[in-house]
């Protein structure tokens, strides 16, 4: 019969997961099917779950706005998602419910794949913009694999705060999104983590580029536009780019890893994602 896979979230008929994971399984050879299950605001989350149950998947993917919610429904956590305190992924083994977070290692893998010596230099000065959910599994991660000299930038100085607080990051600074447009050439890696810029809200970029060149990274989790304001301006300033699309490709990978023990080559898909997106 093959894999069952599925996607639980709102909304999400435009997801791109089906796609990529049905990817995967032609790649690796196996049968199989990924399917959405949409839970509405309006709807009983816990009838739903009981629903799922019944489905009998082999795992199931976690989004927007349910990473936290489904926390109380699963059998067993994994260190890293309960650290992050979302879960992203669902392993279903001997009728026990797993929860992983495979965003983080998703965004590190993409960005040392685009450029390999971050995965060499752990010195790297990283400056994180944003201070939510998206932001906690990046700095989780990055500070897991030694990544020290992390400074975050965020609207709110408390939720950033929290952040250094939550993960002990002594070495961490914390900037204003002003402070953080007039120190951003001194960072090797700039990180831009909320949903600012996004084709859904207004577009704009979260702050002004200033003073990049080829020394800077300039890194954006929104894929959707592909190239962002904020990309295109550090694009235009010299500055490396590195594409939230391939985050996408790679949180999929270490997800169908966890599921199949298989771990696909993305390689062309890079490519091929940005024609669905487009
Ligand atoms: P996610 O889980 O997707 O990261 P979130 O937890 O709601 O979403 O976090 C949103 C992040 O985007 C926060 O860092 C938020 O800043 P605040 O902590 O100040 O709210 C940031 N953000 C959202 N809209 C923003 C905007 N218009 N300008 C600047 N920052 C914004």
């Amino acid at each position: 019969m093959g894999y069952r896979f599925g996607l639980i979230g709102y909304p999400i008929k435009h997801s791109l997961s089906p796609w990529i994971h049905e990817k995967f399984l032609q790649k690796a050879e196996l049968q199989g099917e990924y399917n959405l299950y949409e839970i509405k605001a309006n709807e009983s989350f816990a009838k739903k779950i009981d629903e799922l149950k019944k489905e009998n998947l082999n795992g199931f993917n976690i989004t927007v706005p349910y990473k936290k919610t489904i926390i109380p429904y699963l059998d067993e956590l994994d260190k890293k998602a309960a650290a992050i305190g979302a879960v992203n992924t669902v392993v279903c083994e001997n009728g026990k419910w797993i929860g992983y977070n495979t965003d983080g290692d998703g965004y590190l893998r993409s960005l040392i794949k685009a450029y390999p010596l971050v995965g060499q230099d752990k010195n790297n000065k990283i400056l994180i913009l944003g201070a939510g959910g998206a932001a906690r599994g990046i700095l989780y991660t990055l500070s897991c694999n030694g990544y020290q000299q992390i400074d975050l930038a965020n609207r709110t100085e408390n939720a950033a705060r929290e952040l250094k607080t939550l993960y002990e990051m002594q070495n961490t600074n914390l900037l204003s999104l002003q402070e953080a447009e007039n120190a951003m050439s001194d960072y090797d890696i700039i990180i831009q983590t909320t949903s600012v810029g996004m084709k859904s809200t207004d577009g704009h970029a979260i702050v002004k580029v200033n003073g990049l060149s080829e020394k800077n990274i300039v890194s954006d989790i929104v894929y959707q536009p592909v190239t962002t304001n904020f990309l295109r301006n550090a694009k235009n300033e010299g500055a490396r780019i590195h594409y939230g699309h391939t985050m996408l490709l790679y949180q999929a990978q270490y997800a169908f890893e966890l599921w199949t023990d298989v771990r696909v080559e993305i390689n062309e898909m890079e490519q091929e994602l940005l024609e669905q997106l487009e």
